[in-house]
């Protein structure tokens, strides 16, 4: 009875078939190298576990200010940017006033505004996955006071058009810029915007540049509304292992990172050139570390490409994504496996 509400509830679904190959998550395909793996071994040996960690993230936040090049108290740090996602949603406005986003897109927006009860004023993308600005002031009629740009987009992989952006946030809304996969892209990212306004944010993760496993999202704010959002965070939300890997990942990792994300830019470039010779598949424009693909049958191909030891994102059950998969960019031997698989399972088709 306490529970019905979560009967009907869609909560967040992912990808967990055990395959040879996986290109479903938008991981960072390669791991960290021996040296900085024993490093990382034998701080964390060191580690009081009977001890709390530092509430405020202290010395981390010192290394991810450096990182990016802004200032310790321009941030919040989260349990991954999901948590920062559900912060926002929690705490934003009013809890009656509805959360803005385009669909298709990430679908924590949707799940926690849904944990929440906080209403939602989707609105859809055009054809080419581009923010629609009619479709835009129809959402803003509702009077949201949150809005969410996943900005390159997930699962399209395009940016979106800046100046779209800007104007949400001139109609003042409270805008957040989810920039998941800015790494992977050449367009100008809201740094200097969030750092300089009291109502545009931006939101970063770690995962996609080599620690999805540590959990490590990063608010950026001007410093008033960092301060205010910090108050409201869980007190001990980033733990002790991840406090230690990623002060010594971003600071001697920092060349590796750089050079895994030349490889994958590079990669996904190879790869989305050699599909768009393979007939019937339509391979769209992307800025991030994965990329959508439109197939005959996306069901089915999904299907045959798990029989060819190979895991992609099946896409197929959002609106405007019938029969696309999203493809993460792997190493290039697993790249290769993609492409050999592809091409089989579109010749057995
Ligand atoms: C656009 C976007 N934002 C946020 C996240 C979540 O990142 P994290 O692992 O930091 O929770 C993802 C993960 O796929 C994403 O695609």
């Amino acid at each position: 009875m306490f529970l019905d509400r979560l009967k009907n509830f869609k909560s967040y679904k992912t990808e967990t078939t055990p395959c040879r190959v996986k290109l479903s998550s938008n991981e960072n395909p390669y791991d960290f190298p021996v040296w900085l793996k024993e490093k990382i071994g034998k701080a964390v040996k060191d580690i009081p576990l009977n001890r709390y960690p530092d509430p405020l993230s202290h010395e981390l936040k010192e290394v991810v200010a450096d990182f990016y090049r802004i200032s310790p108290e321009n941030i919040v740090l989260g349990n991954g940017s999901d948590e920062l996602i559900h912060l926002l949603i929690t705490v934003v406005g009013q809890i009656d006033r509805p959360v803005m986003y385009p669909v298709p897109t990430f679908p924590m927006y949707q799940v926690s505004a849904d944990v929440l009860g906080r209403p939602k004023s989707e609105f859809s993308l055009d054809k080419e996955f581009q923010l629609d600005k009619k479709e835009l002031n129809k959402a803003l009629e509702s009077k949201p006071q949150l809005a969410f740009f996943a900005s390159p987009n997930n699962p399209t992989g395009n940016s979106f058009d800046r100046n779209l952006i800007l104007y949400t946030a001139g109609k003042g809304v409270f805008t957040a810029v989810d920039e998941a996969y800015v790494h992977f892209s050449d367009k100008k990212d809201f740094l200097d915007e969030a750092v300089n306004s009291d109502r545009i944010v931006v939101i970063r993760t770690m995962s996609k540049i080599g620690l999805a496993g540590i959990r490590l999202g990063v608010l950026v704010a001007n410093k008033e509304v960092a301060s205010l959002l910090d108050r409201a965070r869980q007190p001990f939300n980033i733990t002790y292992p991840t406090q230690v890997i990623g002060k010594i990942v971003l600071t001697e990792g920092r060349e590796v990172i750089k050079n895994q994300i030349q490889k994958i830019v590079s990669e996904r470039k190879r790869v989305m050139a050699q599909l768009k010779n393979i007939k019937g598949i339509t391979v769209f424009p992307s800025d991030a570390n994965f990329f959508l693909i439109k197939v005959p049958d996306g069901n089915k191909v999904h299907r045959m490409l798990i029989k060819e030891g190979v895991l992609v994102r099946n896409m197929s059950h959002l609106p405007m994504m019938e029969n696309c998969l999203r493809v993460s960019v792997g190493k290039p031997e697993e790249n290769d496996a993609f492409i050999t698989a592809i091409k089989n399972v579109m010749e057995k088709l």
